[in-house]
């Protein structure tokens, strides 16, 4: 189906050309040899008629007989001379320059319409098969028409042979058409074929085989376009398989570990207190795996577009403080301080609860990736334009070759304990960018810093930003 209306293309390219160049063809031979033709005709009527008042004046001069003066003449202006007399309208000839036989000329039209109009007349007539020019002149006076015929098949030769050189030359310049046309629409449907295949190998799920045309025009353009689209085709697919390889991997393992518990558990010989010891355990990977689920529905969300947040003016202060109080017992087992350093009253355009989610997520890791004993300051203010939320420890910090990946999917750093999925700050950042704002982390040993910059809201009160916060 495909193949054919590709050849029909090719067909209606070849039909295009050879009009154009017919049509060409036309347009000269109507110009040129119509227009040459006249000029030819009318060169030789004029001559003819310069020579007929070289007879006229003969005739007057009474050389002869009609006969004799037709001969005479017809040498003089190398051409048939008849002298015709009229009587009552109708045409006797008197003279004739051509002896064999005068019956051709005996009805001759142009000296017809000489006696009919009384002036000189002058025209073309065809006998036997040959054109003649031919010139009538009426002599009133004496009652006689003399018309001179001269015969244009030497002047109409050049033009006959102009008129075979065109055609010849028509006749190669369409076959020279059909070659250039047919091998033209043949070179591209030759590459618009090569784009297709390309087309059902990416629309088949193939994307290894680049898409290449190095045409430099639409076509070319269309092949650039399609590369681009495999290019970007093949990184979706690539990173939808490592998605559902590192989740299926991520749901594996608390799995597997439940199900050696079970099988523990089922072993009579357990005591009491190991029993509770492994309910604990497996009441923290029923955790993790709840927290996966929901990690994971949440990324299904961003990557649908189906994640709606809102723009509501958000108080950061309360914010921290809540999360702060969240955590608060947490932070106790472990020794950690938490520390809240509001300054003014920084209010941002948000969703609150995925502005709570993201610094959830941000005091989680500094919980977690930290030694006990370390202290956690969560830091609210606000200027002009943004309002800004910023979770600072004082762990181990994230070496730089890992820094350029925290916020990577699945992503977790080296020596990190085994509890996370590495969703966490993925998905913290993929949030704030939703509420039109950006992560920033800033890290060193000793030190770690994640500022959420927020667009601030109306009822934003500016404060400096408290001492320990450092911009970059
Ligand atoms: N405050 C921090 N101090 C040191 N390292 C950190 C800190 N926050 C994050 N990291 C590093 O960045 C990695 C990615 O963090 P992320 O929150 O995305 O994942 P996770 O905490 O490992 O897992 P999840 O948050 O999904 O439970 C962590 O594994 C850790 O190595
Ligand atoms: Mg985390």
């Amino acid at each position: 189906m495909n193949r054919l209306r590709i050849r029909g293309t090719r067909t209606r390219l070849v039909l295009a050309l050879l009009l154009v160049v017919a049509g060409s063809l036309g347009i000269v031979y109507l110009v040129v040899v119509t227009s040459l033709q006249t000029e030819l005709v009318n060169a030789k009527l004029d001559q003819l008629e310069a020579d007929a008042e070289t007879v006229v004046r003969a005739y007057q001069n009474e050389i002869g007989s009609e006969q004799e003066l037709a001969e005479t003449a017809a040498v003089l202006v190398q051409a048939r001379v008849v002298v015709y007399s009229i009587l009552q309208d109708e045409l006797f000839i008197f003279g004739d320059s051509n002896t064999t036989s005068s019956l051709d000329v005996a009805r001759d039209p142009t000296a017809q319409r000489a006696i009919r109009t009384r002036t000189i007349e002058r025209g073309t007539v065809v006998r036997s098969g040959r054109e003649f020019a031919e010139v009538a002149v009426p002599l009133e006076d004496s009652g006689v028409v003399i018309l001179l015929s001269g015969s244009l098949a030497d002047p109409l030769s050049s033009l006959n042979l102009i008129e075979r050189r065109l055609l010849i030359a028509g006749v190669i310049g369409l076959l020279f058409a059909v070659v250039v046309g047919y091998g033209a629409a043949s070179f591209h449907a030759r590459r618009i074929r090569r784009l297709e295949r390309a087309a059902e190998r990416i629309a088949g799920g193939r994307f290894d085989e680049p898409v290449v045309d190095t045409g430099n025009d639409e076509l070319g353009d269309l092949a650039d376009a399609f590369e681009r689209m495999r290019g970007r085709l093949e990184k979706l697919d690539r990173a939808r398989s490592e998605f559902i390889a590192n989740a299926s991997h991520e749901l594996r393992t608390p799995l597997f570990s439940l199900g050696g518990f079970l099988e523990l558990m089922a072993d009579e010989d357990v005591d009491d207190a190991t029993r509770r010891e492994f309910v604990e355990t497996m009441r923290e990977q029923v955790d993790r795996l709840a927290k996966l689920a929901t990690d994971l529905l949440d990324l299904s969300r961003l990557d649908a577009g189906r994640m709606r947040v809102e723009h509501e003016p958000v108080d950061l202060a309360e914010v921290a403080r809540v999360v702060a109080a969240e955590f608060s017992a947490r932070a106790e087992r472990k020794q950690h301080t938490v520390e809240v350093d509001v300054q003014g009253a920084p209010v941002s355009r948000a969703d609150e609860l995925r502005v709570l989610q993201v610094v959830r997520a941000l005091l989680d890791n500094a919980l977690t990736h930290t030694p006990p004993g370390t202290t956690v300051t969560l830091r609210a203010w606000a200027d002009r334009e943004h309002a800004y939320l910023e979770v600072q420890d004082d762990g181990p910090g994230i070496a730089p070759e890992h820094a350029a990946h925290v916020f990577d999917r699945f992503y977790r750093g080296d020596g990190t304990i085994a509890s996370g999925s590495g969703l966490g700050l993925a998905i913290a950042r993929e949030l704030v960018q939703m509420m039109s704002g950006e992560v920033v982390l800033e890290s060193q040993p000793g030190r770690t810093l994640i500022r959420v910059v927020l667009g601030a809201a109306p009822t934003s009160v500016e404060a400096p930003a408290p001492d320990a916060a450092v911009f970059t």
